[in-house]
């Protein structure tokens, strides 16, 4: 039995076919109402330990607990969210929580909150008894169409951003789009800048959609808003069956990334800059170092760009707090040097051709980096098709 058994009304269904370890995606409003109805062939009778962020407990939290309290016995274990929370220490509390209140490798683990709960709770099913079942409720956009689909889960080291990790994969996603109604606009923001990169790194359909529904998905428009979580999921369940383990096409998922996680480390991970912003910011980067590299033209650059700040996100490194606004290029670059897509300490980047055209490309220049970062504006950072013509007439 799968979760797809349930009576399925008006709510979308994606698949994630990874053979032995696929499950469904269930997306909805109002789902969690139905959460036992979903999740029962995975917790029914069964010990479930639910990690939940503190800042979304209310009223969705109690709607899961009153909706699965008949089929299953459940604990709570609140914890903050925020970057901060991927620690070690906050981990190991965790862990010990959970070991407190008695675990059997039958026991299953529910991440109810944003991508640092689902990827802390989903590090402590990896690990706990050697890894058990693990169950995915999202309730922010960043980690509907993202973080809580394909099994990535970890926490931070001081190194850098989820260096300690596992991929294990959940048993079942179950999206329930009225969480999103408690989310702040910023939050909402931050999240819809992974709603651009499924176009921007594969689909340049999708981007044009966003472009004439956008502020409908900010908005909260039911039917937009679902429809794009839908395509979001689709895409990347899509991704996660083809290269589950990041061997190849996962990787352009990180597009933005490589900027975005320096730009976090550069913050500190104190909650002045969210993942999203980053990833906003990261991804015209990324598109300027293209553009730099002759592999994309500027037009597309600004398209991006513009795309971005029309929706109220950054768009460049000047746009972000002062202190990673104006941190030393070399020092960004050397917490790119750490990230885990550096390869013998080769920069490695997700490029593109164009928009909804992404690929991997290793060993680019430091230089090139470096004056991509020290361009206090996308504008200052290409020079534009035109003016290239006008220079080389
Ligand atoms: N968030 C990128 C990935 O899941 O691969």
């Amino acid at each position: 039995m799968t979760s797809s058994d349930h009576n399925l009304v008006n709510d979308s269904l994606v698949n994630v076919v990874l053979g032995e370890r696929s499950y469904d995606i269930t997306i909805g409003y109002g789902i969690l109402a139905k959460a036992a109805d979903i999740l029962a062939p995975f917790i029914a009778g069964r010990k479930v330990i639910i990690v939940a962020d503190k800042a979304v407990t209310k009223p969705w939290l109690t709607r899961l607990e009153a909706s699965l309290a008949p089929i299953a016995s459940c604990h709570c274990i609140t914890t903050s969210g925020g970057e901060a929370a991927k620690s070690f220490t906050r981990y190991a509390e965790l862990m010990n929580s959970a070991l407190d209140i008695g675990i059997d490798r039958q026991t299953v683990i529910i991440a109810v909150g944003g991508g640092v709960i689902g990827d802390l709770a989903g590090f402590m099913a990896a690990s706990l008894l050697r890894g058990c079942d693990f169950i995915q409720v999202p309730t922010t956009l960043l980690a509907q169409v993202d973080s809580s689909v394909g099994g990535k889960t970890g926490i931070n080291a001081s190194a850098g951003k989820n260096l300690v990790g596992a991929f294990h994969q959940p048993k079942a996603v179950l999206i329930d789009t009225a969480c999103l109604s408690s989310l702040d606009d910023r939050e909402m923001r931050a999240g819809y800048a992974e709603v651009v990169k499924y176009g921007l790194l594969g689909d340049a359909a999708f981007f044009e959609w966003l472009d004439s529904n956008g502020m409908a998905i900010l908005n909260q428009e039911p039917d937009i808003l679902a429809e794009a979580i839908r395509r979001c999921c689709q895409a990347k369940a899509d991704i996660v069956a083809a290269d589950e383990k990041e061997a190849g096409l996962r990787a352009l998922l990180n597009l933005g990334h490589t900027f975005a996680h320096a730009f976090e480390a550069a913050a500190g991970y104190d909650g002045r800059l969210l993942h999203g912003e980053a990833v906003a910011a990261g991804m015209c980067h990324a598109f300027a170092l293209s553009r730099r590299l002759g592999l994309t033209d500027g037009q597309s650059c600004h398209r991006v760009a513009n795309h971005l700040t029309k929706h109220g996100l950054p768009s460049w490194r000047s746009d972000l707090p002062a202190d990673v606004a104006q941190a030393d290029a070399d020092l960004l670059i050397d917490h790119m040097t750490k990230d885990k897509k550096a390869s013998a300490g080769q920069l490695n980047f997700v490029l593109v051709r164009g928009i909804g055209d992404a690929f991997v490309k290793k060993g680019i220049s430091r230089a090139d980096v470096k004056a991509v970062l020290d361009a206090k504006t996308m504008d200052e950072s290409i020079i534009d098709d035109n003016t290239m013509d006008e220079v080389m007439t």
